[in-house]
């Protein structure tokens, strides 16, 4: 069963932990005028999510659905929820709607560029353009500038059960999923380019609050400080 906690005011983690990977797909709701979706999760996981949605908002009223990159944790279950809520629409990153977007979904994406603004009603979201950041060229992520939460996809992946929420240091437990990862049968999960430093650093810039995380606890504090030890740990990590 999926769980849900508030992470941020009226953001919500929900939650499903999968033994048999040995980590948890987070799910993100955003309570507002025009509710948002980040991350669908898997097409299997639809029915348990869309429960867990109902209790925050009527699912059939989803406005917005966006993700990171695609993949299946991403966005797997976009046109089931593209069925369920008629209005709804997929803001993705222009990227994504180019190379899988119009092809994948039942219908067309609303591409953002990078630094365009979607607004929710309260919330307003920044597109963040992160090519190859956590992975994948189509690769971006969402910030909302009232409260600072950055929406970071794979990024500070941790493994295991979790709490929803956590302001101890997701360093030690992220890097020591990047080594399991970057040297087990996944191999090269993220990769580390000349880019992805300053990639990290404009997220940084950011000053984000609250990270929301798709593997593992939401981390609450200096978000700055920790996208930059990220780097640090990537670099260590994934550039070898
Ligand atoms: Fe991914
Ligand atoms: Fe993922």
């Amino acid at each position: 069963m999926a769980t849900v906690h508030e992470i941020a005011p009226d953001v919500f983690r929900i939650s499903t932990m999968v033994e048999q990977a040995g980590l948890g797909f987070n799910q993100f709701l955003v309570r507002d005028e025009k509710p948002l979706l980040f991350h669908t999760g898997l097409k299997a996981m639809f029915p348990d999510i869309k429960k867990a949605v109902a209790t925050l908002i009527d699912p059939t009223k989803l406005a917005y659905i966006s993700y990171s990159h695609f993949e299946q944790d991403e966005c797997g279950s976009a046109n089931e929820w593209l069925a369920t809520a008629p209005q709804a629409k997929i803001a993705c990153g222009f990227v994504a709607a180019m190379v899988n977007g119009y092809d994948a979904f039942s219908r067309p994406p609303q591409p953002l560029n990078d630094g365009e603004t979607l607004k929710t009603g309260k919330f307003s979201f920044k597109m963040i353009a992160t090519p190859q950041v956590p992975h994948s060229w189509d690769a971006c992520m969402l910030f909302e500038e009232k409260n600072g939460t950055l929406f970071c996809s794979d990024l500070f992946h941790q493994n295991g059960k979790t709490e929803a929420t956590t302001t101890n240091d997701i360093l030690p437990s992220v890097r020591e999923a990047m080594m399991a990862y970057n040297d087990g049968p996944f191999g090269h999960y993220m990769p580390w380019t000349p880019r992805t430093r300053g990639t990290l650093q404009k997220l940084a810039a950011l000053k984000p609050q609250t990270l929301a995380v798709m593997h593992g606890a939401a981390y609450k504090g200096d978000g700055a400080k920790a996208l930059n030890a990220l780097a640090d740990v990537m670099a260590e990590v994934c550039g070898k």
